[in-house]
């Protein structure tokens, strides 16, 4: 499918003596192409099919055993337009239950695909929705309590293209899979022997999340993919279970954010370098014009436990090979007339503090120590001047400190670990190591009920752990007041489903717009899927 779509593509170019030679020669490298996901088609009731389902992908010339939705890995798109209702119909023919949670949709809880949305094994369930907000690109992925991660990890999850008329008349590039390029970006860790997903959730991942080796550009590593000369439009997904990546190009020519996680933006915002948390969504344009071949890569961060190779350094994640046929696409000065952030004046404030327990952070960063030395820590914050950021295991030489800049670095070597206090307390059940608000996830209990249409503040701290929380709320888009305590970047001020809580404090401006009772509660977690499925999440009510 995907290496007919582009024979296609290279057919018509090459048919009109576009294609030059030089290019297909560098095209036939050895090099993959990028698998372009296909539009899903609705049946003739005009309903959608969605089934998960077991396969296999090809990874370092060994087969793996890996789940999609109608397909080995990943999913088709879902392409729908704002006010037009769609139904559709997800089978799962897994072993276990799964549910499908339809991410940055604003949707009414009951076809949110929460966690109480259980699909049994052979079981299908139907869903029917009318999407009402500005064009984006959303995804779906399973929201199974305990299990998201690893369901996720095997590769469940696919993109949802929402249209709209304002977007539509912008004459920005849409054709798919040639200018309108999605790129979803996935970590993975394979067993030794290169045949299984390695999945685990121990109490190394509960505490920092599972990372992997091996980085997947719509499920494939470094791929390569031929775009006409122009404006590209790219349309990022980060769906790593855990590491935040920074993408950039090869060449560092710029890149213009155009829409974030929930629409378009007011106006294009050039970045040299655009740091992407999991779960995150952002649209890029890139000017090709140029003819000439660059990657784009993901930068090294200093999130604790994605420091190691090959992340060590810039990695890419795909070659794009602008052809000699121009692209016809434009990128418009203005966007869209983006609301006023409201005011926060007067009303309901929620502070919801991101908690881990102390056994999970010592005994989880001892564990991520001991298999990956140092180089795994980071480049660990200090969280505002507090020496106890580690719930008091790790002993540190102050005098050894850099306090310049704000961010702390600190002489690894000078770090003495206190051994004795590492021992596994009985009865430690690291599956609830991870709280909101002192409670962890208890799907009989929402912990709140928002007012149907009414704005809200809602706080997100995550002072006291060393820890990038990416947090998440269901059935909304929201505005980011500030973020880690500085005002969002210009790229950040738009609509959004996800906000960066990273040792300390972020605020949103959040109105739900749908009904969510208690059955069918709306959730906010924490985005690192595992810290999501040891406890970091809540309900909440909508009425
Ligand atoms: Cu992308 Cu509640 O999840
Ligand atoms: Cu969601
Ligand atoms: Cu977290």
């Amino acid at each position: 499918m995907h290496r007919r779509h582009f024979l296609k593509l290279t057919a018509a170019l090459s048919a009109a003596g576009a294609l030059p030679l030089w290019s297909r020669s560098l095209m036939a490298a050895t090099r993959p192409l990028l698998p372009i996901p296909s539009i899903l088609q609705p049946d003739a009731r005009g309903q959608y099919t969605l089934t998960a389902m077991s396969g296999t992908s090809q990874w370092n010339g060994k087969s793996v055993p890996t789940w999609g939705y109608n397909g080995n890995l990943l999913g088709p798109v879902l392409r729908l337009q704002r006010e037009k209702p769609v139904t559709v119909n997800i089978h799962n023919r897994l072993a276990e239950g799964t549910t499908v949670h339809w991410h940055g949709l604003e949707i009414p809880g009951d076809v949110d695909g929460g966690p109480q949305a259980v699909i049994a094994p052979g079981a299908s369930r139907q869903v029917s929705f009318t999407p009402d907000q500005p064009a984006a690109t959303c995804w779906f992925h399973p929201h199974q309590h305990g299990k998201t991660g690893y369901q996720v990890a095997q590769g469940l999850a696919g993109l949802v293209l929402l249209e709209d008329m304002d977007s539509g008349k912008l004459r920005l590039p849409m054709q798919w899979g040639e200018d309108d390029v999605p790129l979803i970006f996935q970590d993975k860790q394979l067993t030794q022997d290169g045949t299984k997903i390695d999945y685990q959730l121990d109490i190394m991942r509960a505490a920092v999340g599972w990372f992997g080796d091996m980085m997947l550009t719509n499920g494939v590593q470094y791929p390569q993919q031929a775009v006409p000369r122009g404006w590209l439009r790219l349309r990022l997904l980060n769906g790593c279970n855990a590491r935040s990546l920074d993408i950039a190009t090869s060449d560092r020519r710029p890149m213009y954010v155009i829409a974030s996680d929930g629409g378009l933006l007011a106006e294009p915002v050039k970045v040299e370098n655009l740091p992407l948390l999991p779960g995150e969504r952002f649209e890029v344009m890139i000017d090709t014009s140029d003819g000439k071949t660059f990657d784009v890569v993901t930068l090294p961060v200093t999130q604790m436990g994605m420091t190691l190779a090959p992340f060590d350094q810039p990695l890419p994640l795909v070659q794009i090979l602008p052809l000699r046929v121009m692209a016809s696409g434009t990128m418009p000065d203005k966007l869209v007339d983006l609301p006023l952030v409201p005011s926060s004046e007067g009303v309901q404030n929620r502070w919801l503090q991101l908690m881990m327990d102390p056994q999970l952070d010592q005994q989880g960063m001892q564990a991520l120590m001991d298999r990956y030395g140092h180089k795994a820590m980071g480049d660990m914050k200090m969280d505002h001047g507090s020496m106890d950021m580690m719930g008091g295991a790790m002993k540190m030489d102050h005098g050894n400190m850099d306090m310049g800049g704000g961010a702390m670095k600190m002489d690894h070597g000078t770090m003495a670990m206190d051994h004795g206090s590492h021992e596994k307390p009985a009865g430690y059940d690291f599956h609830n190591g991870n709280k909101i608000n002192g409670q962890a996830f208890n799907m009989a209990k929402p912990m709140f009920n928002a007012e149907l249409g009414k704005v809200e503040k809602w706080t997100i701290s995550g002072e006291g752990d060393a820890m990038l929380h990416p947090f998440h709320i269901h059935g909304a888009q929201f505005r980011i007041l500030s973020e880690n305590g500085k005002p969002p970047a210009p790229h950040r001020t738009g609509w959004k489903d996800m906000v960066s809580v990273n040792g300390w404090r972020s605020e949103v401006l959040v109105r739900f717009n749908y009904v969510a009772n208690a059955e069918n509660a709306y959730m906010a977690h924490c985005h690192l899927l595992e810290h999501e499925d040891t406890g970091m999440m809540l309900g909440f009510t909508v009425s």
